[in-house]
């Protein structure tokens, strides 16, 4: 069951080669988005992983993690908390800098989206460096909650990312893996 499921969500991503620039090999999930019974797959296989284990928020990064965070949130009966880039959330936010391969970038989250009682988990589309998701990370720990596990429907772990978040004390989970 599991590994045909899997067949299905593999199937409906694209590679893209040398997108945005040269070298890089592009795993686009908006083929998932546009298959109904990969879409609904990717989220049933998410929630049967991390139901029944008490988290009580998802937090999902700006713009993909929206896309696959929001609907796991709405299947396990959780609220959705969005962190976005600057200038996006009206309440006061908290801020959290972060490396980028060239330069530098920024995320936010409302100050009051959290509280210390809340068991996360963090969901992106695609973990590559960890660098969104290590921001992401402390923005929960400013607000005082547990960043408990991060769940990706991709992974890449060439570029270091699994590493540099079991370092931070998350649990990481990711669906698929690729070169
Ligand atoms: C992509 C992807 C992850 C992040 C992974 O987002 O959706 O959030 O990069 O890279 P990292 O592990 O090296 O941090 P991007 O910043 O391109 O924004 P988008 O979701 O708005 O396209
Ligand atoms: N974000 C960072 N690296 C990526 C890749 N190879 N494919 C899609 N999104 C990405």
């Amino acid at each position: 069951m599991t590994e045909k499921t899997i067949a299905v969500i593999k199937q409906a991503i694209h590679t893209i080669e040398n997108y945005p620039i040269d070298g890089v090999m592009f795993r686009d999930i908006t083929g998932i988005l546009e298959n109904a019974e990969a879409f609904q797959a990717t989220i049933d296989l998410l929630k049967d992983k991390f139901e029944n284990q008490g988290f009580t928020k998802i937090v999902g990064t700006e713009a993909r993690g929206f896309l696959f965070g929001a609907p796991l949130a709405c299947a396990m009966g959780i609220g959705f908390v969005p962190v976005r880039k600057p200038g996006k959330l009206p309440r006061a936010t908290y801020a959290q800098s972060y490396q980028l391969e060239y330069g530098q970038d920024t995320l936010e989250i409302h100050q009051d989206a959290l509280v210390k009682e809340d068991k996360v988990l963090i969901v992106d589309d695609l973990l590559a460096t960890g660098g969104t998701i290590e921001a992401t990370t402390k923005l929960i720990q400013k607000l005082g909650a547990n960043p408990h596990s991060a769940a990706f429907v991709i992974s890449l772990p060439d570029l270091g990312g699994e590493e540099k978040l079991s370092q931070l004390d998350l649990n990481v989970y990711s669906i698929l893996q690729f070169e």
